[in-house]
Order: structure tokens, then C-alpha cells, then sequence
């Protein structure tokens, strides 16, 4: 009788280790996970008990994704002591801007953290747990886990291209909805370039009444842009799910589409990138820059521009033969054209400062001169690690985005056709999951000014939300582990199971994914009417 009771034990404790590495059924994996035996079960007289009243916009956010779980709403209620509940409350020993602890016990749930933002992310976990009784029930039973979770990088980021193919408010939002699902927090809006500009400036209405016509793929499209109250819309859609806003304003390089509109601000360009850049020889294109980012700084509470800067020198030929630059060399002792790209770049970031926003801009920007305190560096040139040093020696803060393996415009399988390559190397699901951010750095210095991670869509192969859906999953999920999950939790085949299960949600919800599982399922969608190598439109 002794040996049977020793042997249960043994099989209980080796159960119970088993059951608490097991892998947490949640993507971005959390820090520290916990299976515990049994479920909890939710019906229509589950109440939500908000603890707190900064809680109550939480309690929402859950109230409204329940109604696409269960058939019967659930109320918010007056707590009521002992009866089975859903708790949501702010608890500031949950430390961390966007840590919460959750716990799904048979007697009830509690979500808890020290801000609204934690709370959120605590009732995500909580809906992707309760995802696999999927399609709406009157009864929602939920595994029972303990998490305490916390994110990897503040910064977690998603780049959309709209100048080169425009996808619009639904598409955007559909965007911003996977994105706080998978708990990224930063969307990064590049809205002018060559082909279009399509960010509405009042003062200036021709950028988008003429700088808004075209794409990438038909320089005759209809003018696509968004209203300043499309902006507002769209901030205030993604604030509700944690994610802040960034614009991208692209000077002095990248300035095709403004110039369109207003030609007495073009610093010329070349036969390949007419009136590619904004003059910086011309004092009345400071004062015009400036009116366009006070203007844009009024639409985006994140008090952060990003103002590009990059690749300057594909359109800087013609500033040698234009007088006005020519005499501000003269006038500055400014040598080269990059002497006169950094003296650009450091009278924008006078405005930027003024505006008491920050300065974000591409690597090129990481030996300007730019001040560190506030200026954010993107390190997207893989081929470059030497500027990414330079960021970090100069003391910027840097954003990790590069074009191997985190530009989701590369195409993920060898036999898709439309989409970049890098020599030959092109940016599959493992290789995005497997990217280790560490091994860049080589003191706890340099890891310290890694601010986080971001993934860049350019749209030069994407003139639709089909090829969009295409090429951004399942390639998001992975992103959202590298940004949010410690590297130990890490691993790809636990995380390649789970994602068919969200292979199966894109389904539901009409998003046309990738499944490298059967790459046949849904095959590349054709790019009609590209008539240039997307592998080497741009570097
Ligand atoms: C870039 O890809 N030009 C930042």
C-alpha cells in the first residue's frame, strides 16, 4: 500500500513540473507562466468587478471583446464578495509601465497591474486563453494559469508605408487590432515620399489635393490621403488599444511628392529620383517644414517625429548646380552634400525641439550631430553595423528594425516572386523569430540604449490589403515574441503549434496569411503592373 501511495506521489510531483513548464498557450509568450489543474467557467452571470475606477475603460475593453466570444453579454457589476467574478484592479506592486499579473483559478479570475495600459494586456492574455473554445458559446470555460508578465522592450513596433500604396481607415484599423493583440504598442506612420503624400496639411492643401494622386503602381491613381479628422480617428482608436502613433514626415530625400505640389521648395533630384529632395539652401523651406510639422505635432500626441533622413544621396546630385545651396555652403563652409544634409537635419531638429517633441530619424542621422537626449535612432541597414556602433558610441537611443530579417516587404518563401530579396536572402518566419537582438551588442551600455524592435512594411510590392495580409502574417506573431519575450521563454516549434491556431483566427477573420505549414493553402497574390526589380528599387 506504501508503494502505491509513494508511487502516486512521484507521478503527482512528476505532473505537476510537467504541467508548470508547460508552454503557456499565448502569443507573445509570458515572462513567467503557470498551468494549474482545472477551469474557470464564465456565463451571462459572471460579473466584471472593477476594482478601481482607473480600471473602467479596461472593464470595457473586455465587456466589448466578450461579445465576440459569448452570445450573452457581461455586466459590470458592484463587487459582491465571494461570488465567482472576472476582477480587474490597479495594484502598484505590479511593477513595470505595461507589467500585469493574471490569475485564472476554478473560483474566479483577477487581473491586476499598476497602470490601464498592464490592465489591457492582462485581459488580452486573458481572451487569447479563453480563444480556444473560439465561435460565441452561452458557457466560456478558460484554463487555469498564473501569469506575471512584463515586456522585453518598451518599444515595440510596426512601420506601415502608405505613400507608395494607400490601404485606408479599415485596413488600419484591422492593423491596430492585431497589433494589440499581440501587444504591440508603436505604429509608426510613414505617410510622404516619392510617389504620394497623404497626410492633409491646411496650409498647404496641394500636398495632398496633388501630392495625394498616385502610387506606386499607377502614377495616375485618384488622390488617397487622410483627413485630419481621419487622423484623429485613427489616434484615438489605436490610444484605446495602447499603441501610439508616429508620423513619418521624410526630408530632406524622399520629397518627390511634396515637390509635385509645391515646386519652389525642391532641391532638384536625379534622372532616376526627380526633385527627389526638399532645398536646404532655401530659408523659406525651413519656415514651410516647419509650418507642415507644427501641423502634424497638433494631430499626434506622441509628441514624437520621425523625419526620415534617409538616403539623401539617392537625389542629392543636383545641390552641386543649385545656386541657393551653393551659396549656403559658401555661407556655412559646408563642404560635401552630407555636410549640408546634417546642416539640414539640425535646423529641422530646432523645430522639433521647439515643438518639445522628439526627433526620430534612420541611421544615416547617427553621426549628425544631433542632440542624444532627444533624438531616436532606427538602425534599418543590416549591411551597416558599423552605424548602429556610431548610434550607440554618440549615446542615441536606437530602435533595431533592419532589413534582415524585420522588412516584412521581403518576400518569406523561395518561391514567391514579388517582394525583396537581399542578395538572394529573403526573410522567413523562423528567421524573424529566431533574430536575437543581444547579439548585437557587446556591453550592457550598448543593450541598455535598445529602446525596441520594429518590423518595416514599404509598399512598392503591396497594392492591395490582400498582399498586405500576405506578407504581414503570420510574420507579426514572430515580431511579438521578439519584442515582448524574455529569450528563454523563446523556442520555434512550441511557438509554430500555437500559431496554427491562430492561422486558423486570420481565417476567421477574412485575413489572407501566409501558412508556411502549407504554402500552397493560400498561394502568393500576383503584383500586376510593376515594371521595375522590386529586389533593387531600393537598398
Ligand atoms: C529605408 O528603408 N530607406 C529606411
Amino acid at each position: 500500500m506504501r508503494r502505491y501511495l509513494f508511487i502516486g506521489l512521484i507521478y503527482c510531483i512528476a505532473v505537476g513540473a510537467v504541467r508548470a513548464q508547460e508552454r503557456c498557450p499565448i502569443i507573445p509568450q509570458p515572462a513567467h507562466a503557470e498551468r494549474h489543474t482545472g477551469y474557470f467557467s464564465l456565463d451571462k452571470h459572471t460579473p466584471i468587478v472593477v476594482e478601481d475606477p482607473v480600471a473602467a475603460p479596461a472593464a470595457h475593453f473586455l465587456q466589448r471583446e466578450m461579445l465576440r466570444l459569448m452570445t450573452t453579454p457581461l455586466a459590470v457589476h458592484a463587487d459582491e464578495g465571494s461570488l465567482p467574478a472576472i476582477r480587474i484592479g490597479i495594484d502598484p506592486s505590479v511593477k513595470g509601465e505595461e507589467a500585469y499579473t493574471l490569475q485564472v483559478t476554478a473560483e474566479g479570475i483577477r487581473v491586476a497591474a499598476s497602470t490601464l495600459a498592464g490592465l489591457r494586456y492582462g485581459i488580452v492574455s486573458m481572451l487569447q486563453l479563453a480563444q480556444g473554445e473560439a465561435t460565441p458559446t452561452a458557457v466560456l470555460k478558460i484554463p487555469a494559469w498564473e501569469l506575471a508578465d512584463n515586456p522585453r522592450y518598451a518599444w515595440r513596433g510596426l512601420m506601415l508605408d502608405e505613400s507608395r500604396h494607400f490601404f485606408g481607415k479599415a485596413k488600419v484599423k484591422s492593423i491596430l487590432d492585431w497589433m494589440a493583440y499581440y501587444k504591440l504598442n508603436r505604429f509608426h506612420w510613414h505617410l510622404t515620399d516619392e510617389p504620394a503624400w497623404r497626410l492633409e496639411i491646411k496650409q498647404y492643401p496641394l500636398l495632398t489635393l496633388i501630392g495625394g494622386i498616385g502610387s506606386f503602381t499607377d502614377g495616375t491613381a485618384p488622390a488617397a490621403y487622410y483627413t485630419q479628422e481621419d487622423i484623429q480617428e485613427i489616434v484615438a482608436y489605436a490610444a484605446e488599444r495602447n499603441i501610439v502613433v508616429i508620423p513619418e514626415i521624410d526630408m530632406p530625400g524622399h520629397a518627390t511628392a511634396a515637390n509635385r505640389a509645391y515646386p519652389e521648395y525642391s532641391g532638384g533630384g536625379t534622372e532616376a529620383h526627380p526633385h527627389f529632395t526638399f532645398n536646404p539652401g532655401k530659408e523659406a523651406t525651413y519656415a514651410y517644414l516647419t509650418d507642415i510639422l507644427r501641423e502634424t505635432n497638433s494631430l499626434f500626441p506622441s509628441q514624437l517625429l520621425h523625419l526620415g533622413g534617409d538616403e539623401v544621396s539617392f537625389g542629392s546630385a543636383a545641390w552641386q548646380s543649385d545656386t541657393a545651396i551653393q551659396d549656403l555652403m559658401a555661407r556655412e563652409g559646408l563642404k560635401t552634400n552630407q555636410d549640408v544634409e546634417r546642416y539640414f537635419m539640425k535646423r529641422m531638429a530646432d523645430s522639433v525641439y521647439r515643438l518639445n517633441a522628439k526627433l526620430l530619424a534612420w541611421d544615416e542621422m547617427a553621426d549628425a550631430g544631433l542632440p542624444t537626449d532627444n533624438t531616436i535612432i532606427f538602425w534599418w541597414r543590416q549591411d551597416k553595423p558599423a552605424q548602429l556602433k556610431t548610434a550607440w558610441a554618440n549615446g542615441y537611443q536606437t530602435i533595431i528594425c533592419p532589413r534582415l530579417p524585420l522588412y516584412f516587404d521581403f518576400v518569406q518563401d523561395s518561391t514567391h516572386r514579388f517582394g525583396r530579396r537581399w542578395d538572394g536572402t529573403f526573410n522567413p518566419l523562423e528567421a524573424v523569430y529566431t533574430y536575437e537582438v543581444d547579439g548585437l551588442t557587446s556591453t550592457a551600455a550598448e543593450r541598455d540604449l535598445i529602446l525596441g524592435v520594429q518590423a518595416n512594411v514599404w509598399s512598392e510590392p503591396i497594392p492591395n490589403g490582400q498582399r498586405l495580409d500576405f506578407l504581414l502574417f503570420p510574420r507579426i506573431a514572430a515580431l511579438a515574441e521578439i519584442a515582448w519575450t524574455p529569450d528563454e521563454k523563446k523556442a520555434f516549434e512550441p511557438f509554430s503549434l500555437l500559431l496554427k491556431e491562430h492561422l486558423a483566427l486570420y481565417r476567421q477573420h477574412g485575413i489572407y496569411y501566409y501558412d508556411p505549414f502549407q504554402p500552397n493553402a493560400n498561394p502568393e497574390p500576383v503584383v500586376y503592373r510593376i515594371d521595375r526589380d522590386l529586389s533593387v528599387e531600393r537598398r
